[in-house]
C-alpha cells in the first residue's frame, strides 16, 4: 500500500504564516505536522512507500526537509512537484492524487491523507477496516456544530456502514456524520480515480473523490477512534505550537523592519524593547568616547533601564530577540531585557543588523551568561528574502 500525502495546498487562510512556508512543515513541538503523520503511518506493515505531493513554490523546502527526514523513516519517501505556483493555478486534491498515480505508475492500494491534521490515534484502524471490507474506506465523526457542519463532507450510511450519500459542503446536510481527509482506495479503484474528473468529479476537495467512488463503486465508513485537530487557522496553529514573541531594540529603525518581517513569517507577537530614556543621535555616536552608547558598551555590567511593559512574558514558548550590533556584540540593554524576564527554559534566538560586521561571538556569550535559556543559533539579518527568513525561523522552534 502506498501512502500518498496531499501537501500541495497553499493554506491561504493562514497567511502570512504560510505565504512563504508550507503548512505541512510548520513546527509542532520538536517535530512538524507532516512528520507527526509520517511517524504513525511509517510504522504500518502494509505501507511500503510514502509519496508526498507538493507544489512548485515549496518543492525546494520539501527537498531540504527530505535530506534530513529520509533517515528517520523505514519506508522510502518520494516527492512530486505538481507544477502549480499559486492558489490560483492549483491542481486540487483530486488532481494531485491523479498526478501521483500517473507519475509513479501506482497499481497498489492507496492511503490518501491530507497533511494538515494532527491525530491522537493511529491510522492502523482504517487499514484494518479496509482489509475487512475490501472496498474504499473513510473515517467519519459526528459534527454537532451547525456552522462547521455546512463546511464539511457529510455522509449517510446503511446499516453495514456502506456510504449511500456523500456531499461536500452541503446546503442542507442530511446527517451529522462528517468525514476527515483520510481515505484508503483499493487497487481496483485506480481506473475509476483516473477517469473521475472527466466523468464530472469535482477536482478540488479530496472528499469529492470519495463521494464519487461511493457512487460508482463502494465506500465504507468507520467511526473515527479518537480526535483530530484540523490546523486550518492561525489561532488553531498557535494553540498547538505555542506562542512566539519577536522582541526588538532598534533606535534607528533597521532592526525594527526585520522584526516586523520575522513576526509576519512566525505569526509572532511584535514587541519593542523601549529604553526608559531614548537614545539621541549624540548618544549613538560611536566615534565619541564619552557618548552614552560608548560608555555603556565599555562597561559590560551596564544595564540601561527599560520600560518593562511586556505582558504575559511567560506565555511565550519561543522568543526572538533583535538588536543592532554595537561594538561587535549586543547592546547591554539586551541584557536588561533578558534579566527582567528571565526566559528560563524557553527557546530564545537572537537576530541582529549591523553596518557590516558579524556577530558570531554573541551565541557563546549569551549561552555563558544565561545558561538556563535554551539558546538556538542566532543570525545576522542584514539581507534576506522572506522565504529564507521563514525557513530559518521554522528551523529555530
Ligand atoms: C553605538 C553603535 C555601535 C555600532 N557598532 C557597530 C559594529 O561594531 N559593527 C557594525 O557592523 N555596525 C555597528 N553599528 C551599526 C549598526 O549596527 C547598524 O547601523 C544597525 O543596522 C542599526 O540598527 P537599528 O536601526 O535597528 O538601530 C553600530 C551603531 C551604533 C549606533
Amino acid at each position: 500500500m502506498k501512502n500518498v500525502v496531499l501537501a500541495a495546498g497553499y493554506a491561504t487562510r493562514m497567511y502570512p504564516l504560510t505565504e512563504n512556508f508550507p503548512k505541512p512543515l510548520l513546527p509542532v513541538g520538536d517535530s512538524t505536522i507532516l512528520d507527526k503523520m509520517l511517524e504513525d503511518v511509517d510504522a504500518l506493515d502494509e505501507i511500503d512507500e510514502h509519496i508526498i505531493v507538493t507544489n512548485h513554490r515549496f518543492i525546494k523546502i520539501f527537498e531540504d526537509w527530505l535530506v534530513v527526514a529520509s533517515d528517520r523513516y523505514a519506508k522510502p519517501i518520494r516527492l512530486l512537484d505538481d507544477g502549480s505556483t499559486s492558489n490560483d493555478n492549483r491542481i486540487g486534491a483530486v488532481g494531485d492524487l491523479v498526478a501521483a498515480i500517473r507519475e509513479f505508475d501506482i497499481k497498489d492500494d492507496i492511503l490518501v491523507a491530507a497533511a494538515d491534521n494532527l491525530l491522537d490515534f493511529s491510522l492502523a484502524s482504517l487499514v484494518d477496516f479496509f482489509k475487512e471490507k475490501g472496498t474504499a474506506v473513510i473515517f467519519y465523526y459526528d459534527e454537532m456544530d451547525e456552522v462547521r457542519l455546512h463546511r464539511c463532507g457529510v455522509i449517510c450510511m446503511d446499516e453495514n456502514g456502506r456510504v449511500t450519500d456523500m456531499e461536500e459542503k452541503p446546503a442542507e446536510p442530511k446527517s451529522h456524520h462528517v468525514t476527515p481527509p483520510f481515505y484508503i482506495y483499493s487497487a481496483k479503484d485506480i481506473p475509476l480515480i483516473l477517469s473521475a474528473i472527466d466523468n464530472g468529479c469535482q477536482w478540488d476537495a479530496p472528499g469529492n473523490l470519495a463521494g464519487y467512488i461511493s457512487r460508482v463503486a463502494s465506500l465504507h465508513a468507520l467511526r473515527m477512534p479518537g480526535s483530530r485537530l484540523d490546523i486550518g487557522s492561525l489561532d488553531g496553529y498557535r494553540a498547538i505550537s505555542g506562542k512566539t514573541l519577536v522582541a526588538f531594540f532598534s533606535p534607528t529603525g533597521t532592526t525594527a523592519a526585520v522584526a516586523k518581517d520575522l513576526a509576519d513569517v512566525t505569526c509572532g507577537t511584535l514587541y519593542e524593547i523601549k529604553p526608559e530614556v531614548k537614545y539621541t543621535a549624540a548618544d549613538l555616536d560611536w566615534r565619541v568616547k564619552t557618548s552614552r552608547s560608548s560608555v555603556e558598551m565599555k562597561d559590560k555590567n551596564s544595564r540601561p533601564a527599560i520600560v518593562a511593559d511586556l505582558e504575559d512574558a511567560d506565555s511565550y514558548k519561543t522568543i526572538f530577540i533583535g538588536f543592532p550590533v554595537w561594538w561587535y556584540t549586543a547592546p547591554t540593554i539586551i541584557n536588561t531585557f533578558i534579566e527582567t524576564y528571565g526566559f528560563a527554559g524557553k527557546t530564545v534566538i537572537f537576530f541582529a543588523t549591523s553596518g557590516g560586521s558579524d556577530v558570531s561571538g554573541a551565541d557563546k556569550q549569551f549561552a555563558a551568561q544565561y545558561p538556563d535559556i535554551n539558546w538556538k543559533p542566532g543570525k545576522l539579518l542584514n539581507s534576506y528574502d522572506k522565504k529564507s527568513l521563514a525557513v530559518w525561523a521554522a528551523s529555530c522552534k
